[in-house]
């Protein structure tokens, strides 16, 4: 299993700390930023995390954000992603047997290292029940196909979130 990793400034610290654990564990990843602590906005990396996943290259994405919440209601833009932000074990656990989330949120300013890590455990370890899940996440998907923008220009990389002006980045 290879996962896409990022966060945003606000959860830099977190994402280091879930790095190590992904190592002790011989688990692939790939960092898709931030990188330093400088105020950034969280769309964009959601958005590399989500292509990254979407691409087959990767199977699951992690995102850290302040409160893990940014960075899922962004990733759930995207047709095939589902993320859920979770502050527990319970949640994430039923994340992947019921609703198969490939993306994990968590906040940093929610939950601490320790946490995290076992949310993270958890949720990586957990399989998807199917069946009667399997419909509903069916049902899901048509509901994405019927929403879908008919702009196709939305999906291209050329139109992929920029960073914001220098001028508008305020320090949270
Ligand atoms: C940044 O201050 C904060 O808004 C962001 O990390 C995230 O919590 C947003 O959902």
């Amino acid at each position: 299993m290879k996962i896409a990793i990022g966060s945003d400034h606000a959860g830099l610290p977190l994402k280091e700390t879930l790095k190590i654990y992904l190592e002790s564990q011989l688990i692939p990843f790939e960092d898709f930023g931030t990188f330093t602590s400088e105020s950034c906005d969280y769309p964009r990396t959601a958005e590399l995390v989500s292509k990254a996943i979407l691409s087959g290259q990767f199977d699951r994405g992690i995102l850290i954000c302040g409160t893990g919440i940014g960075m899922s209601i962004t990733a759930n833009k995207f047709p095939g992603i589902r993320a859920v932000a979770c502050s527990e074990p319970y949640s994430a656990i039923l994340a992947r047997r019921h609703n198969n989330a490939n993306v994990l949120c968590m906040g940093a300013r929610v939950v601490a290292g320790g946490l995290a890590t076992l949310i993270t455990e958890d949720w990586l370890n957990a399989s998807f029940e199917g069946e009667r899940h399997q419909r509903r996440l069916d049902m899901i998907t048509r509901i994405e196909q019927r929403n879908l923008l008919p702009n196709i220009e939305t999906r291209s990389e050329e139109t992929a979130e920029e960073p914001a002006d220098d001028s508008e980045v305020d320090h949270d």
